[in-house]
């Protein structure tokens, strides 16, 4: 029995250290594989997990002749290509802001019926205006462009802070008619970031 015991011990000898070592190194290894597994995934997903990644893109709702220099706009997949998440378009169809931080805002806008004949019928200086109106407290204008004599479009984009309940306005000049056409003219802002 000892010296079954002893061969036994001398057979078990070198398994028992390198599983000894082997073991606790495998499971480090998986245990770092795993965390870093999840850390990236969870770093990948970031930006879809968080809430509220506000952005609408909008098109114009138009009601024939104007009398307010504001252009109302409206939202909907059910409309086109257009949506709005977390942003809300108040009862003026002016663009409402639900969560501060920096934006990405764009607009192009097209004249409609747009001609030379435009321009000479209108001397004075044609602008669109893309402004903070209310609160009062917050009022400034964002991005002013011009209609050069003979443009029938404007556009640009740029990047600015916005805070919870901000309305934004967008002004043509009276009495200008923009073009409906989805492609042609639409508006929409994008949260950057915080
Ligand atoms: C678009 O304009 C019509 C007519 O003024 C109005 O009834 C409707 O509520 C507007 N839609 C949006 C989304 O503001
Ligand atoms: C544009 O021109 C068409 C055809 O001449 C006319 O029916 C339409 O009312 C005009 N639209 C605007 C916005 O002036
Ligand atoms: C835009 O039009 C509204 C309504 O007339 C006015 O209150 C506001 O001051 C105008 N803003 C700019 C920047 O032109």
């Amino acid at each position: 029995a000892t010296e079954e015991a002893a061969s036994y011990q001398v057979n078990r000898w070198p398994w028992a250290s390198i599983l000894r070592v082997i073991i606790p190194v495998l499971l480090s290894i998986g245990t770092c594989y795993l965390v870093c597994n999840l850390c990236f995934r969870q770093q990948q997903q970031l930006p879809r997990m968080l809430p509220g990644w506000d952005l609408a893109e909008l098109q114009l709702n138009h009601t024939g002749s104007r009398q307010d220099p504001r252009l109302r706009w409206q939202g909907s997949p059910a409309l086109g290509r257009s949506f709005l998440h977390g942003p809300e378009l108040d009862d003026n169809g002016q663009l409402r802001i639900q969560r501060d931080g920096i934006y990405r805002l764009h607009i192009q806008v097209t004249l409609a019926n747009c001609s030379s004949s435009t321009w000479t019928a209108e001397p004075q200086r044609a602008t669109l205006t893309v402004a903070i109106c209310s609160p009062a407290a917050h009022s400034i204008s964002l991005l002013r462009l011009s209609f050069h004599r003979g443009a029938c479009w404007v556009a640009s984009q740029r990047l600015t802070f916005l805070a919870h309940g901000d309305i934004l306005c967008t002004n043509l000049t009276l009495p200008l008619l923009p073009s409906r056409n989805t492609d042609e003219t639409f508006f929409g802002i994008q949260w950057v970031r915080p």
